[in-house]
């Protein structure tokens, strides 16, 4: 079958990577893809976020299946144009989408499905989102509403920062994103994500990991999108994920058909997990990035399989073939990312590293230039490796980004430290 993966970081690189090596896989196309995509598969240069341009390029190139990487396309109700058009797709509509794009939409849900979660406020005004923070002190969260590329969530140890943030996003700092703000009770415990494919009838748990946010050692400096991950997580035992399961997950997919709009595609519940209750910290309606990228280094050819079986309503058929493995990727950033940071420095090394089922060295952000790999993003590679246990990923993984000569680069060193 014909298969066009939207999307062009990371995440997207991994996903081809997997379902490359299903023999099922003729032809593969990713849009808009990056360098290391175009290694493995035609990068195609389509707006990713017009419905109409994708389905026309799906009818002139015989697509049979599309697969959607990140959320604005499914935000913007490129599924659900797709659809119409008779493809086969994976990814949630617009409708059900708004598990990611709307933090207020879920909270609802999450009232609904009677779902363990932070208690919460909506606002829509600065003056009583101030009064609510004075009246309930630090540490608090304070969100705005809509997607603000993972920039909109401030963790606030201190009411100043709770009230900074609040007046910065009513202030537009995030656009119409902001328009409303969620102010959320602050939970502790440990942070894991878990996956779980949704087809409206059945939910399947395919794996879980942890990512590191922040961008230095140590868990220090600002937040990113993720600067590593593994999996699988070791705080997400079997106990804690059927709860989470049980008391999350299933609640949620129930309401959303109960409302008409049933979950389709990859559900990615981000849990906080403390005495062994896990509760809900967010959904995405996509794979995380980076934690695709070592979900499908433990998943190989099968994540097609799987995906396909997702979109043609077949997960009732399906079981997941775990090895007992690990895997482990570690984030290569350009200097000065989160921040502003240079574009078009060269990466050296990238030829001689090993590319199999145990190394890969996803491009997130790379551009091919006069023969030459090139930095074109904040976060540019995802070194990536599997073992028989953690450590030996680990050390594959940080094996080779010792032969990579990128000094424009840096990476944290320290990724999977809990469970190291
Ligand atoms: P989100 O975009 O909702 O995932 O938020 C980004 C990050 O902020 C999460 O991964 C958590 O580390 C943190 N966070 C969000 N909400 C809370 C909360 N209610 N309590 C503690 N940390 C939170
Ligand atoms: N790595 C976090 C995310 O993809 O949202």
């Amino acid at each position: 079958m014909n298969i066009l993966i939207l999307g062009g970081g990371g995440r997207e690189h991994s996903l081809a990577w997997a379902v490359k090596q299903n023999p099922k896989c003729d032809r593969l196309i990713v849009a808009p893809g990056n360098a290391g995509i175009a290694q493995i598969a035609d990068c195609a240069d389509i707006d990713i976020l017009d419905g109409d341009a994708v389905a026309t390029f799906a009818a002139e190139n015989a697509v049979d299946f599309v697969i959607i990487g990140p959320e604005a396309p499914l935000a913007a109700g490129v599924a659900d144009r797709l659809r119409d058009a008779g493809l086969t797709v994976f990814g949630p509509s617009a409708a059900a989408a708004q598990l990611e794009s709307s933090k207020y939409f879920t909270k609802s849900i999450c009232d609904a499905a009677n779902a363990p979660t932070a208690s919460y406020a909506r606002f829509a005004q600065a003056g009583p989102a101030r009064a609510y923070v004075q009246e309930h002190g630090a540490p608090i969260v304070i969100k705005a509403d809509g997607l603000a590329a993972g920039k909109g969530v401030v963790v606030a140890m201190d009411s100043a920062t709770a009230l900074t943030a609040i007046d910065d996003m009513f202030g537009g700092e995030f656009g119409q994103a902001g328009a409303e703000v969620v102010i959320e009770e602050f939970m502790e415990g440990e942070e894991a994500s878990f996956f779980i494919l949704c087809d409206g009838q059945t939910a399947l748990p395919i794996g879980t990991a942890q990512d590191h946010k922040r961008a230095y050692d140590g868990d220090q400096g600002p937040n990113t999108g993720g600067m590593g991950a593994y999996s699988p997580a070791p705080v997400l035992t079997d106990a804690i994920a059927a709860k989470a399961m049980a008391e999350i997950v299933n609640p949620t997919l129930a309401e959303m058909t109960r409302r008409g709009t049933p979950y389709h595609g990859i559900l990615y519940a981000g849990l906080m997990i403390k005495d062994g209750q896990p509760r809900l910290v967010e959904y995405n309606c996509r794979f995380g990035d980076p934690e695709c990228q070592v979900l499908m280094m433990r998943l190989g050819a099968q994540a097609l399989d799987l995906m396909l079986a997702c979109a043609q309503n077949r997960l009732s058929d399906m079981q997941v073939n775990w090895a007992d493995d690990h895997a482990l990727s570690v984030v290569m950033a350009a200097n000065g990312y989160p921040g502003s940071y240079e574009k078009g420095s060269v990466i050296n090394g990238l030829d001689s590293l090993p590319e199999d089922s145990h190394h890969m060295a996803f491009h997130a952000g790379t551009a091919e230039k006069d023969g030459q790999i090139t930095a074109t993003g904040g976060r540019v590679l995802n070194i990536t490796a599997r073992g028989n246990t953690l450590q030996q990923a680990h050390a594959r993984a940080y094996a080779m980004i010792d032969q990579i000569d990128w000094p424009e680069g840096f990476n944290r060193t320290d990724i999977g430290w809990r469970a190291l």
